[in-house]
């Protein structure tokens, strides 16, 4: 991708898990760091972004040739959302996915950017393998929640990424422990920890623990997602040093890659 510096993957084994909300956070914690960042949504049967970035109207035809990508609080943003109406199903094959995967990789101006954060679809089977083999990631971040059933979609997406040779960059824990809003006291529903000893299992870095909280899902379903409308919070910070661990990672090029254990065959 010419003038892209580095595309990355947010991708999980599972959805539902906040992978669109980190993918989001992520993105503006790049931003907030000085980046030129780009937001791809490459989850063509749910595509979420607009939505999460409060980005209403379709894009611009530049010149018959490409879409202009829309700006959602100082990113450039590009989803199938754009164009089809919200409650349209996508019934689409798998090659049909692909080839409006590479519409929005290469038909739309996304100009010079130094971070491209792509948002992918749930789970690793052919539409991901081939999506993540089309795409030329520099890296991808594995989104868990902390207990065993979601871990192990999570050491299934590395094993994904390790088969076409993505370094993965960590692994973020979300939903890690409850913050009550009333009282402040923490519980841990879905356990803690499980996805900082998945990464030390895997040798792959774990790029930070985000709560499950009130505030960050009511702010993510309005459109007001926390790093830009709430920096001084404490769940941006959260975001924003996942984004710096992974900025690092990015620049030292020493993203970790375990040791491929399972095999997939293509
Ligand atoms: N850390 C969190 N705290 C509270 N709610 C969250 C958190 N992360 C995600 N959510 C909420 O969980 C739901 C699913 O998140 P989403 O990012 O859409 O998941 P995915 O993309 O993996 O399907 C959304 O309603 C979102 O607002
Ligand atoms: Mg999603």
């Amino acid at each position: 991708m010419p003038g892209v510096g580095a595309i990355i993957a947010v991708a999980s084994g599972k959805g539902g898990v906040g992978k669109s909300t980190t993918a989001v956070n992520l993105a503006l914690g790049l931003r907030d760091l000085g980046l030129k960042v780009g937001m791809l949504d490459a989850d063509i049967y749910g595509p979420s972004v607009p939505k999460l970035l409060a980005i209403k109207g379709k894009p611009e035809m530049l010149g018959g040739t490409k879409l202009r990508p829309m700006d959602g609080y100082g990113l450039k943003v590009m989803s199938i959302g754009f164009l089809v109406e919200e409650e349209t199903p996508m019934i689409w094959r798998g090659p049909m996915v692909i080839s409006a995967l590479t519409q929005m990789l290469r038909e739309v101006e996304w100009g010079t950017l130094d971070v491209m954060v792509v948002d992918m679809p749930p789970g690793t089977g052919d539409a991901q393998l081939t999506m993540a083999q089309q795409v030329p990631l520099k890296g991808a971040v594995i989104v868990s929640t902390p207990q065993d059933l979601a871990l192990i979609d999570a050491r299934r997406g590395i094993a994904m990424f390790n088969r076409v040779n993505v370094p993965v960059l960590g692994i973020v824990e979300n939903m890690s422990y409850f913050l009550c809003p009333q009282c402040g006291e923490r519980s841990d529903i879905f356990g803690h920890g499980g996805a900082r000893h998945e990464a030390e299992r895997q040798g792959v870095p774990f790029l930070g623990e985000v709560p499950l909280h009130i505030d960050i899902r009511e702010k993510s379903d309005a459109g007001l997602p926390v790093v830009a409308t709430a920096p001084d919070g404490p769940h941006a910070k959260i975001y924003r040093d996942i984004a710096t661990r992974v900025r690092d990672g990015l620049s030292a090029g020493a993203a970790g890659r375990a040791a491929p254990k399972i095999v997939i065959e293509a």
